[in-house]
């Protein structure tokens, strides 16, 4: 499983490595530079990734690993942990595995290890700008979503099933009619968007949770300084020897999640991984409990402020 401590996760009997790397850009890169950044992250002890259609990103990520696995920086296949996502156009019963074979051929694999329902939203033709005309956007039908993603998971072509950007309500929901339950659910989690009552519930049900913006998506559109600048966070750091972004990271592992900080930066992807001989103190933890609370990542800020985008925000 690499370097890096892994959780196992109770629906699928799965182990995830704890810190996989993220691989969204913002604002894009090519595929050359994150194919590089993914062997660079292999080379590092990284074994999970978090992909996604939308992302772009399937393709490098597939490149970098036959190529690691060519250049005997990995045994097999086996050894990873690969995370791709649904995207929302796909986001209908009968395309669910059109959708699932295309990313596979992207990243030119049999399965993945986890395959996430993007976001509880539907778009009836791919995102050309934003913000997107509210005709394109729909409600999802997660009965048939659903159904088709438990039909990938049977099929063999992936091996655990789960969701991203899903409310508690949203998941009840979803828990009221699946055969399969949820495995994960990928949301925004850092020591400025603490998910209290997400994380209660999803322990409760045995879903496990995995952090996008661990370190606040700094550089991004979505994100900010609010986490690397903050002086609570920095005074720990300078206190223990660590830096900034390893004491958010730090947390977020304290909390039982998974985590998926991006880095194309050789050092500071190693500096990511790099969190488990330590922990923070009870004093430490209580300073970060203490920060304000502020969603980074809206979905209102790329898809628009339309009705169901700003009810989805509200949820989560
Ligand atoms: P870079 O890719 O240049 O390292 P998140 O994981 O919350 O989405 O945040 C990603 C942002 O944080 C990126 O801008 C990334 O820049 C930056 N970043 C990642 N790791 C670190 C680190 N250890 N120290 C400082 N900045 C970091």
């Amino acid at each position: 499983m690499g370097a890096t401590t892994g959780f196992t996760l109770s629906c699928a009997g799965q182990t995830i490595p704890a810190v996989g790397l993220g691989t969204v850009s913002d604002p894009r890169v090519d595929a050359e530079t994150t194919r590089v950044a993914v062997l660079e992250a292999i080379k590092a002890g990284y074994r999970h990734f978090d992909s996604a259609f939308v992302y772009g990103s399937e393709k490098p990520v597939g490149e970098a690993i036959a190529e690691a696995l060519r250049l005997g920086l990995a045994k097999s296949r086996d050894e990873f942990f690969i995370t791709t996502k649904l995207w929302c156009t796909f986001a209908e019963g009968d395309q669910v595995i059109p959708a699932i074979k295309m990313s596979l051929k992207n990243l030119q694999m049999d399965y993945v290890d986890m395959y996430l329902v993007h976001l509880p939203l539907r778009l009836t033709q791919q995102m050309t700008k934003s913000p997107v005309p509210r005709e394109h956007i729909m409600p999802i039908d997660l009965k048939s979503v659903w159904a088709g993603m438990e039909e990938c998971q049977n099929l063999g072509l992936t091996k655990g099933i789960g969701v991203s950007n899903f409310s508690c309500k949203r998941l009840e929901d979803l828990i009221s009619f699946c055969k399969i339950p949820p495995a994960i659910n990928q949301v925004e989690l850092n020591p400025f968007w603490r998910q209290k009552e997400l994380m209660e519930f999803c322990k409760a049900k045995g879903i496990h949770i995995t952090a996008y913006s661990p370190l606040g998506a700094h550089g991004t559109k979505w994100g900010d300084n609010r986490i690397l600048g903050c002086n609570v966070i920095e005074e720990i750091a300078k206190a223990r020897g660590k830096t900034t972004a390893q004491v958010s990271l730090r947390w977020v592992y304290e909390q039982g999640a998974s985590m998926v900080p991006k880095s194309f930066n050789k050092e500071r992807m190693r500096q990511n991984i790099d969190i488990f001989d330590w922990s923070l103190t009870e004093e430490e933890i209580n300073k970060i409990n203490q920060l304000p609370q502020r969603k980074g990542s809206t979905l209102a800020s790329t898809f628009g402020p339309h009705d169901l985008v700003l009810e989805i925000d509200a949820d989560i």
